[in-house]
């Protein structure tokens, strides 16, 4: 099947957009319009239930239900029917909990990125190209993880595994790479190097890099752009460097005070 191609230019473009769980329960999205360029570097901030996992999985194509206008990556997403594989291979998507075979090792978890773009067949019989191995290879590589590849996966540390979350990610040579809330786990030294390593990564293949987190300061470092979203809905969406703390108040409920004179 051919995707639907759009006359659009923005590489994700979101319109009157409504979603809820139960197809009629409280509204978990609400956004009148959102739009995202190739290779820019965003990301998503507010309180926790606000809807940003939700967000992203939508533009990861596997949220059903809404209602809307979405195009990802030239295809207008059906809200009845999930996003073909071959197409779904272009958006990478590093999990909140990191999603690891804990059993296997580090290279096999990386290889699964692959599944999307190799044969499904082959893939099964473990029969992988030289353009995977290629992509394996280099995404270990690019995260620091050469030496540990034959090491099982439930032998290392949470900042380790969650290089191999993003390796993973890597060899799928996505053009959309998300993270959710990617370094929430992990202390503030690993936390700024694996968002560094996002970026960087990001920035080498020309990837869009969409980021959910709870440390809006921390990722104001790595991104261009921070949308803030309350109740599902973008309360807004500001260059990083100028986000305010009125701005960080209005998302969390706290009071913001004038410095004494
Ligand atoms: N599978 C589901 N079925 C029903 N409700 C859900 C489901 N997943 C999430 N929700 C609800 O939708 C709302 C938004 O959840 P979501 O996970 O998108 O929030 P979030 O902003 O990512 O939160 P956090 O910061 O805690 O990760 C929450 O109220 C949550 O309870
Ligand atoms: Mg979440």
């Amino acid at each position: 099947m051919n995707p639907i191609m759009s006359a659009h230019s923005s590489q994700i473009d979101i319109s009157d957009l409504t979603f809820s769980y139960s197809g009629q329960g409280a509204r978990i999205l609400d956004i009148r319009h959102l739009s995202i360029e190739t290779g820019e570097r965003v990301a998503f901030i507010g309180a926790t239930g606000t809807g940003k996992t939700t967000l992203l999985r939508l533009i990861d194509g596997r949220l059903l239900g809404w209602a809307g206008m979405v195009e990802v990556l030239g295809r207008t997403l059906s809200p009845r029917r999930a996003a073909p594989r071959s197409w779904n291979a272009n958006i990478g998507f590093v999990f909140q909990e990191y999603a690891l075979i804990e059993r296997s090792t580090v290279y096999e978890n990386v290889r699964n990125g692959r599944l999307g773009r190799t044969h499904p067949a082959l893939s099964l019989f473990g029969i992988f190209n030289d353009r995977d191995e290629t992509a394996i290879t280099e995404a270990i590589n690019d995260v620091g993880l050469a030496d540990l590849a034959d090491q099982r996966v439930d032998q290392l540390s949470g900042g380790q595994r969650q290089r191999v979350a993003v390796a993973r990610c890597l060899s799928q040579e996505p053009s959309i790479l998300i993270a959710d809330e990617p370094v929430s786990s992990l202390d503030p030294t690993s936390a700024e190097k694996v968002l560094d390593l996002l970026r960087a990564c990001a920035v080498a293949r020309g990837a869009t890099l969409l980021i959910s987190s709870h440390q809006p300061k921390l990722v104001a470092k790595y991104v261009d752009r921070i949308i803030g979203l309350k109740q599902g809905m973008v309360a807004f969406d500001t260059a990083a460097d100028a986000v305010t703390a009125e701005e960080l108040g209005s998302l969390y409920g706290w009071h913001v005070t004038q410095p004494a004179a």
